[in-house]
């Protein structure tokens, strides 16, 4: 790791359910705790925080060891695999549903467990937001993260701090060729917005601001590519970095007051409203949905996470939530229609290859 900088590392998995996929048991995040403490008192964590939003377990940790290290997705692993445990015992729903391997191998990419880490020199203030979905998957921050870093009718900071006037660069993955590229805001704005609007296809991996400070990092593991079937979302997280420089805490979460169409939601197979609630409020109950997604706010302290606080209680995200609802009504009148229903080309993973097979010898050319 380079000399004085820290690592933010986010690392999360559905690790079973409570009850079916809405919500999770106390004690999952009791036994995650007590595993992460151990590890701070060892000294290889700085800090950490434990927290879940709907079904999926996360854990917030700082550290100095840079991104990647075997020691950190070690740990996680670990503590998924003891909660794991306790969620067979209780026999939550779907125990270990996101570990897909048995195994460790030095890196939890690609092993199921969704991943955003970055690291970087601490200012003198630090203000970070760390946002966690359920039942939605990683494109579902394209169009948040194009607003909060490229959209000046968004974010002032774009307009009124010179800082910000260098621009802000996009690395975009291409999920399906394993390919990346890397966009410049405000230059090429159009060339990013015909790419980022397929967002099953193409993903924000990171922001960076044009003098290559990172910005966010966002996870984009894509279970069911790893997998080849339907294994349940892959309920993303991403990193932001606030203030001085930065877009400011209240444009970074101005985006959510829009609840978007995004795909997940029931067996992740339906688009909806991404609905921005406050940490109690996520637990997506209705039609295992609508998507939710939290946002924890902290001040790093040498490392410290100093926080969280609840950035979406708030009424001011009142009138979003009452939206979201609307919108989920809206799109729960169409049933197993599209645009509600996902179109065919998504539902590849799902049990529609076992249907076509069945049918396929009833066909007969027209
Ligand atoms: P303060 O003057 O309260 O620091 O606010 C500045 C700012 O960035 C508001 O978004
Ligand atoms: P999760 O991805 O949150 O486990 O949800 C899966 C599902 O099928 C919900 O209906
Ligand atoms: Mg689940
Ligand atoms: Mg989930």
């Amino acid at each position: 790791m380079a000399k004085g900088k820290i690592t933010l590392s986010v690392i999360k998995a559905d690790v079973g359910g409570y009850v079916g996929h809405s919500s999770m048991h106390p004690r999952l995040i009791e036994q995650a705790d007590e595993k992460l403490s151990g590890s701070k008192e060892k000294g290889l964590l700085i800090d950490f925080h434990v927290t879940r939003c709907g079904d999926d377990l996360e854990l917030i940790m700082t550290h100095t060891h840079g991104v990647d290290n075997q020691e950190i997705h070690k740990l996680a692993w670990n503590t998924f695999t003891v909660c794991t445990e306790v969620a067979k015992e209780l026999k939550l729903y779907g125990a270990g549903q996101d570990l897909l391997s048995d195994a460790f191998s030095g890196n939890v990419k690609g092993m199921g467990p969704g991943v955003a880490e970055m690291e970087f020199e601490e200012r003198k203030s630090e203000p970070i937001i760390v946002f966690m979905a359920d039942k939605t998957s990683p494109g579902a921050w394209n169009l948040p993260l194009f607003r909060i870093f490229a959209d000046p009718f968004n974010t002032a900071g774009l307009v009124i701090d010179p800082t910000m006037h260098i621009g802000f660069k996009f690395e975009v993955l291409d999920v399906y060729e394993h390919r990346k590229i890397i966009i410049s805001c405000p230059e090429e704005m159009y060339e990013l917005l015909m790419f980022i609007g397929a967002m099953r296809r193409y993903m924000i991996k990171s922001v960076y601001r044009g003098d290559g400070e990172i910005a966010a990092v966002a996870s984009t593991q894509k279970l069911s590519l790893i997998a080849g079937k339907y294994v349940g979302k892959d309920d993303p997280v991403v990193i932001i970095r606030s203030q001085a420089g930065f877009p400011a805490v209240g444009e970074i979460l101005e985006p959510f007051t829009f609840p978007h169409l995004v795909e997940g939601w029931m067996r992740g197979s339906h688009h909806g409203p991404l609905m921005p609630v406050p940490f109690y409020e996520a637990n997506p109950s209705r039609f295992d949905g609508p998507p939710r997604v939290i946002a924890a706010g902290f001040q790093l302290a040498n490392g410290k996470l100093i926080g969280p606080r609840d950035m979406f209680d708030d009424p001011s995200f009142d009138e979003a939530r009452r939206k979201a609802n609307d919108i989920a009504n809206y799109m729960r009148h169409h049933g197993p229609f599209e645009p509600h229903r996902l179109g065919l080309e998504d539902l590849e993973y799902t049990t529609m290859p076992q249907l076509m097979k069945k049918l396929e010898p009833r066909w007969e050319k027209e």
